[in-house]
Formats: structure tokens, C-alpha cells, sequence
């Protein structure tokens, strides 16, 4: 039994490819590199949940869609008033979320158009969640939804108050298509596994917002930021690195499970980082970022993943770094939705087994006080 199920296919999908020898991710039959410089997050979503790229007119009607379905009930907005300040926003979205499934009128209506329906509002929402539960955090007042802009440039608007400029709404666009789907990565297994139970896509996408929390999963892009702000200058990189390397940590961004040569992702994003910096006049992160690559690269033979190069990005962009890993939840519910549409069509319950390791079963019972 490999550990982790390392390289064991755990079923079929149409959503998404990965070949990691070679570095290729698809959707749906699209490279990465194809769909990175010219779609949108909303096309993408809309390729990711209905096979296709979208007529003009398919694309309007989704993006519409997407727009109205944004603003979230007062109720749930009132609610999380009353989480705590010390709550770290994945576990607002986590709760968040969940809360959502009480208020839509589709929640127990399993007919494909209402899940459908369902993967639409749960993707336009969870960017309100996650920018409503910044904002309380911080003290301010959530701010509204607008309907007239992309669902990017959207997020950044009701996280700040003020429309991004071009730069800023096009590399947050480009990290939402990047990020939105990876075929069966632990939070969209763990979406996958609820979902075939037949629970509601609510209950499924809280399984996969869970798994997405962990640092070994969503969490390596906060954590990549960490180091960064540790490291504080180029100079110190090298006595941090082989410490690090000496105590056998981690390098948060590095290693991947299926990749073994480069995430065709690290490569859109090491240059967005760059752009970035360049952009508001201060590449040290982006600079910083290439010098520890190097070091990993050299020493230890691996790669960045999606996540290393995701944190210079935004927080030059003016994230803050407890937003990263919920950001990439908004990406990723698009994914994560599409796999339960693919899932609840064609559904069987996912029960594997377990290879038993345990004492015999022949034990007697005995008393607790004959126990030695
Ligand atoms: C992604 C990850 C979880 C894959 O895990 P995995 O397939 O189980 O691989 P392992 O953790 O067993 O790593 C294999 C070897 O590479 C080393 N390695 C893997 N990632 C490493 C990293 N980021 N830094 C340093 N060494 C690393 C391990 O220590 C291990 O070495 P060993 O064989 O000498 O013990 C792992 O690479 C990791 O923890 N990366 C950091 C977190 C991260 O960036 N996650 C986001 C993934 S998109």
C-alpha cells in the first residue's frame, strides 16, 4: 500500500489532466498555458462545470449568473458578526460556507439544474464570504457586491472599497483560473468522498475546505510568506535555508506529489511575482523568492509548486497573508463543484478498505480492574 495512496487512481474524471513528468495541466482537454493568458475566471469556471468553452452568449449568461448570485443573505452577514476576532479566516469561510447551505432554496434539491445552480451561487459567494469575513476581522463593514465587474476585480472591490486597477484585477483573474482546479487533490478527493455519499455540494465543499486548511495543502502559500518576512533580505537567505535544510524542515512551496519537474503553474506565477514587483517599484520578495528557488532547486532537487511563487504575488498586490489560502478557496470552488456535478452523475459511494495492521481479533474482555 503506497503511503498517502501516492500514484494510486482513485477514479475517473473528464474535469482535469495531469501529466508530472512532463509538467502539463489541462481542463478539459485546454492547457494551463493556453487558458492562463487568455480566459477568464468566469470561462473557466463555466468550461470546468459544463465541458465546453462557452458561445459568447453561454459566457454572458454564466457571467450574469455568476454577478447576481453574489450578494450573500443579512442572516449570514449577522452571524459573522459574532465570530470571534481571533477566528482565522479559513475557519470563518469553513463556517461561513456551511452556514450559506441553510439560506438557498436549492440546498436539498439534488436535479442537475439545481446543483448546477448551486455550483454557480457557491463559487459567486464564497469571494463574499471570504471578503465580508477580512473585513469584519479588521473591524469595517462588509461592502457590497457589485455586478458590474469581473468576478476578480469584484473580490478586490469588496475586500478594499475601491475597483483594482488593471494590473492587480488581471494577475488576481489569472491566480483564479491557475488555482481552479487539480484533479484529485486531498480537498476535492475529501469534496468527492461527501459528495458520494449523496450530502448536499454545501456539505461537500465544507469536506474540501477543511482539507484545503492543512499546511500541506492551501496552507504552504501563507506559509511561503512566513519565510519570505523572516528572511527579511536577499542576504540572510542562504544561513536560513541551510539551517532549515540542517533541521529538516520543509520548504513551504517546494515538492509536489505528481509533479516531478516543474508546476506549469510555479511558471506563470514566477513571472506575475516579478511583474508585480516590478509594478509597485520593490521586486525584493520576487528577488528574495528566486535566490531560495535556486538553493532548492541546487541542493535538494526540487521544484516550486503553485504556492511558492503565489505568495510574493499577492502580497505585492496588497494581500494580507491570512487571505491567501481562503483566495485560493475562491479558485478552487470552481473546481471542487465541478468534480461533485461529475461525481453525483455518475455516482457510486467511495468505501475503500483499510489494510489492517491491528492486534489479532481473538482479545477477551476483562474488567478494568484485572487490566494490567
Ligand atoms: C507537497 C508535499 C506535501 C508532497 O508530499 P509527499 O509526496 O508526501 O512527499 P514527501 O513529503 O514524502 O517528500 C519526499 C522527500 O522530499 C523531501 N521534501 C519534500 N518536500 C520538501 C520541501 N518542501 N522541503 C524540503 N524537503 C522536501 C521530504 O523531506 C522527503 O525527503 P526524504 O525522502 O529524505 O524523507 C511535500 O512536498 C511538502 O510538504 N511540501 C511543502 C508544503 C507545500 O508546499 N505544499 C503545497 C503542495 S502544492
Amino acid at each position: 500500500m503506497p503511503a498517502g495512496l501516492k500514484d494510486v487512481v482513485a477514479g475517473e474524471s473528464g474535469v482535469c489532466y495531469i501529466d508530472g513528468a512532463k509538467g502539463l495541466l489541462s481542463y478539459r482537454g485546454y492547457n494551463i498555458h493556453e487558458l492562463a493568458p487568455n480566459s477568464t475566471f468566469e470561462e473557466t469556471s463555466h468550461l470546468l462545470w459544463f465541458g465546453k468553452l462557452p458561445t459568447a452568449g453561454e459566457l454572458e449568461d454564466t457571467r450574469a449568473a455568476m454577478a447576481k448570485a453574489r450578494a450573500i443573505p443579512d442572516e449570514v452577514i449577522s452571524m459573522m458578526r459574532h465570530f470571534p476576532k481571533s477566528a482565522v479566516p479559513m475557519e470563518a469561510l469553513r463556517s461561513g460556507v456551511s452556514l450559506l447551505s441553510m439560506f438557498d432554496p436549492d440546498s436539498e434539491d439534488g436535479s442537475v439544474e439545481a446543483n448546477s445552480r448551486k455550483a454557480i451561487r457557491l463559487t459567486a459567494q464564497v469571494a463574499t464570504v471570504v471578503a465580508a469575513a477580512a473585513r469584519l476581522r479588521d473591524g469595517n463593514d462588509p461592502v457590497p457586491p457589485r455586478g458590474d465587474l469581473s468576478h476578480a476585480g469584484n473580490f478586490y472591490y469588496m475586500l478594499t472599497g475601491e475597483a483594482p486597477n488593471e494590473v492587480v484585477e488581471r494577475a488576481l483573474d489569472i491566480s483564479l483560473i491557475l488555482h481552479a482546479d487539480h484533479e484529485l487533490n486531498a480537498s476535492t478527493f475529501a469534496s468527492r468522498v461527501t459528495s458520494a455519499t449523496l450530502a448536499d455540494m454545501y456539505s461537500a465543499v465544507t469536506s474540501g475546505i477543511g482539507a484545503l486548511k492543512g499546511p500541506l495543502h492551501g496552507g504552504a502559500n501563507a506559509n511561503a510568506m512566513k519565510l519570505l518576512l523572516e528572511i527579511g533580505d536577499d542576504s540572510n537567505v542562504e544561513a536560513v535555508v541551510h539551517q532549515m535544510f540542517a533541521d529538516k524542515k520543509k520548504i513551504p512551496g517546494f515538492g509536489h506529489r505528481v509533479y516531478t519537474t516543474e508546476d506549469p503553474r510555479a511558471t506563470h506565477l514566477r513571472r506575475m511575482s516579478r511583474e508585480a514587483g516590478e509594478w509597485v517599484g520593490n521586486t525584493k520578495w520576487c528577488d528574495i523568492s528566486a535566490h531560495i528557488e535556486k538553493m532548492v532547486n541546487e541542493e535538494k532537487k526540487l521544484n516550486a509548486n503553485v504556492d511558492f511563487y503565489s505568495a510574493s504575488t499577492y502580497y505585492t498586490i496588497g494581500l494580507s497573508i491570512d487571505l491567501f489560502t481562503p483566495f485560493f478557496a475562491v479558485s478552487r470552488m470552481a473546481g471542487w463543484t465541478a468534480h461533485v456535478l461529475e461525481q453525483y452523475a455518475d455516482n457510486r459511494l467511495i468505501r475503500p478498505r483499510a489494510e489492517y495492521i491491528g492486534p489479532e481479533p481473538t482479545l477477551k474482555w476483562v474488567p478494568p480492574d484485572q487490566r494490567g
